[in-house]
């Protein structure tokens, strides 16, 4: 019989918290995961793979090269099994190797390989992690939607004091709970995004646009696909791979847009519109490309059909998530959005400021629901897409008024 028990990857690194993971091993244990334990050849100079194989009661990986008796190719199948991996301690050194993909060993190489969440909890002196390059890279690994466990201050091995200590193994551990929860919550639901800018054309090389990089909606649809949704992507044109897991229809208008996601509407549990549609089309696009010499004086344009509002207005199912792409009055616009537009949620942000909203990797927006107005600081899309899902999802199943 498989074990169908959620399996959690630990990662150890070479520092003297190593020995600290055992602690987190039995209590990851105890909460019932199959624990899997992979250590890099330095961390096994401070704990021995024997004292996590009879904690974990599996196989420990330490070698790239080991030969494994089923022929499968470990670091894939380990990356693979797991639901969520942390990596504690994680020294310097290795959220150096991950956040630039280096994969020269069996525990950098699962990292690469996994689609799982990643918590990172490092641990090292504390001037090497004030450095600029450590923070650029913890930076990095946030950016792509890691968690990071952030080091406690306090007395450290090499005799400084200062921010460096691992956290507590239980925060640690509440971390990977909330992962685990959360890495499964959306098995059976079926989740509608929409992502991009629409293009409309004016002739067959020109069109109206927007700066939308679709970043935003590729990230909500990652992490309800990694969640275990059924993702159906909707997206504007955009340079972005699709995203791993996800149906993806690539559309140019907003006539595209509203066709592609009405056709799958009825059949959501959840429907996030991250889209930047264009309001207005012009009223007949060339067929040929318009020569200088014939250039029109103005173009005239014709209304695109609101998707939001028509889905809003139809009712339905499905939890209704819009944004709203402010340059004033955020909240107000955004709370006049949520009821015109019926939605059980509006995600607002300010795009007056250049450093948000089209195109960044961060961005700080307000959610607006009936049940008030909740401000997020500053922080990664992808960490956006998790706040998002994280309400979505508390919504699904509770009776909502729309
Ligand atoms: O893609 P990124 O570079 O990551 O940028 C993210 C973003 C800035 C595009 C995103 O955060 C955002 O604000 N998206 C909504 C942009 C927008 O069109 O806002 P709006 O206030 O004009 O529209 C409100 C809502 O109605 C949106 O959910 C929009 O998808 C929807 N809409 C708008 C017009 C239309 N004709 N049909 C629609 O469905």
């Amino acid at each position: 019989m498989p074990d169908t028990r959620t399996t959690i990857v630990v990662g150890v690194t070479g520092g003297i918290a190593a020995y600290k993971t055992c602690e987190l091993v039995r209590a990851l244990v105890r909460d019932g995961f199959r624990v899997k334990v992979v250590m890099t050849e330095a961390a096994t100079r401070f704990v021995s793979p024997l004292t996590f194989r009879t904690l974990s009661a599996e196989p420990v990986a330490v070698s790239l090269w080991a030969d494994e008796p089923d022929a499968k190719v470990h670091h894939v199948s380990l990356a693979e099994e797991a639901d969520v991996m942390v990596i504690a301690p994680c020294t310097a050194n290795v959220i150096a190797k991950i956040a630039h993909g280096r994969t020269d060993d069996m525990l950098t190489a699962t990292v690469l390989a996994t689609e799982a969440p990643l918590i990172v909890a490092p641990a090292m002196n504390v001037h090497m992690w004030r450095k600029d390059v450590t923070q650029r890279n913890v930076a990095a690994l946030k950016a792509r939607g890691a968690v990071i466990v952030e080091p406690g201050r306090g007395e450290l091995a090499c005799g400084d004091v200062g921010e460096g200590r691992l956290a507590p193994v239980e925060e640690i551990a509440e971390a990977v709970r909330t992962a685990a929860t959360r890495s499964r919550d959306l098995v059976g639901k079926h989740v509608l995004v929409t992502a991009g800018g629409t293009h409309e054309p004016i002739d067959p090389v020109r069109f109206i646009g927007n700066h939308s990089s679709g970043k935003t909606g590729f990230a909500i649809a990652e992490e309800a696909a990694r969640r275990g949704a059924r993702v159906f992507l909707v997206t504007g044109p955009t340079h972005l791979p699709d995203p791993f897991g996800c149906e993806v229809v690539r559309v140019q208008t907003a006539l595209q847009m509203r066709a592609a996601v009405l056709a799958r509407a009825d059949a959501c549990d959840l429907i996030v519109m991250s889209a930047a549609v264009a309001d207005f089309r012009p009223a007949a696009a060339a067929s040929e490309k318009i020569k200088k010499a014939d250039a029109p004086g103005a173009i005239s344009l014709e209304r695109n059909p609101d998707i939001l509002a028509e889905l809003g207005s139809r009712g339905g199912k499905a939890v209704l998530v819009g944004f709203a792409a402010e340059t004033s009055d955020v909240e107000a616009n955004a709370k006049t959005k949520l009821e015109a537009k019926g939605c059980d949620m509006i995600v607002a942000n300010d795009v007056s400021d250049p450093e948000l909203g089209f195109g960044t990797e961060d961005n700080r927006v307000l959610l607006v629901s009936r049940d008030g107005v909740e401000r997020l600081g500053m922080m990664p899309k992808k960490q956006i897409a998790r706040e998002i899902l994280n309400r979505a999802a508390a919504l699904l199943g509770s009776e909502r008024a729309r």
